[in-house]
């Protein structure tokens, strides 16, 4: 069934989604991650989440602390994807964003993350880590602002599989109280 763009609501998340949300990640990180050329394969992915046992526990617990913020989109009484923001001290962040692939395209992504712009405030710049091969995120992060911003922030880990082999990141921030805000 189609879903027209209004149809799709935005809220904050609440522990109870916690498993939902830990299915999409799997999910969204098996369709937007595994690549050829980089050596990225699906079998290491899954086996970064077989290993990660703990998971809902550890969103559970991360979905109450008072610097993250979790929106989950939710279209017809089911999550369809999930956004996360953490407020830091020098710097806030855009950690995921995420949208199951036949609710992509409908400004889910763009609404949700207007919500932690808001959130954000506009003291700060805000930054994002890209794996360096998601031109089709990078896009979205450009259309709402971001520019490259080239050398790492510091020593990642989340893009890390278990075989050793990493994601290529690149990064980009949205500088507020510039002409890109
Ligand atoms: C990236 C993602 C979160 C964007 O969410 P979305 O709801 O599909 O995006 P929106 O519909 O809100 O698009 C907002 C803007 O982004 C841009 N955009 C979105 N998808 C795009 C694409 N495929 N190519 C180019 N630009 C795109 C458009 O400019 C759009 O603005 P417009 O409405 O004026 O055209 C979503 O597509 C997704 O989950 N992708 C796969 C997973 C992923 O890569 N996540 C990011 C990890 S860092």
């Amino acid at each position: 069934m189609l879903t027209s763009e209004d149809e799709i609501q935005i809220r904050n998340a609440v522990p109870e989604d916690a498993e939902r949300i830990a299915e999409i990640e799997k999910q969204m990180w098996l369709i937007t991650y595994p690549n050829e050329e980089f050596g990225i394969s699906k079998e290491d992915i899954e086996s970064k989440f077989d290993r990660a046992l703990d998971r809902v526990e550890v969103l559970q617990d991360t979905l109450t602390y008072p610097d993250h913020r979790y929106l989950v989109a939710v279209a017809n009484n089911k999550i369809v994807g999930y956004f996360h923001g953490i407020s830091g001290l020098n710097e806030n962040q855009v950690v995921e964003t995420y949208v199951l692939p036949e609710f992509q395209g409908k400004n889910v992504g763009k609404k949700a993350l207007d919500i932690l712009f808001q959130w954000f405030g506009k003291e700060k710049s805000i930054f994002a880590e890209i794996a360096a091969y998601n031109t089709r995120s990078m896009n979205f992060f450009k259309s709402l602002g971001f520019v490259d911003a080239p050398g790492a922030r510091r020593k990642e880990t989340w893009n890390i599989l278990p075989s050793g082999k990493e994601i290529p990141l690149m990064f980009m921030r949205k500088v507020m109280g510039s002409v890109q805000e």
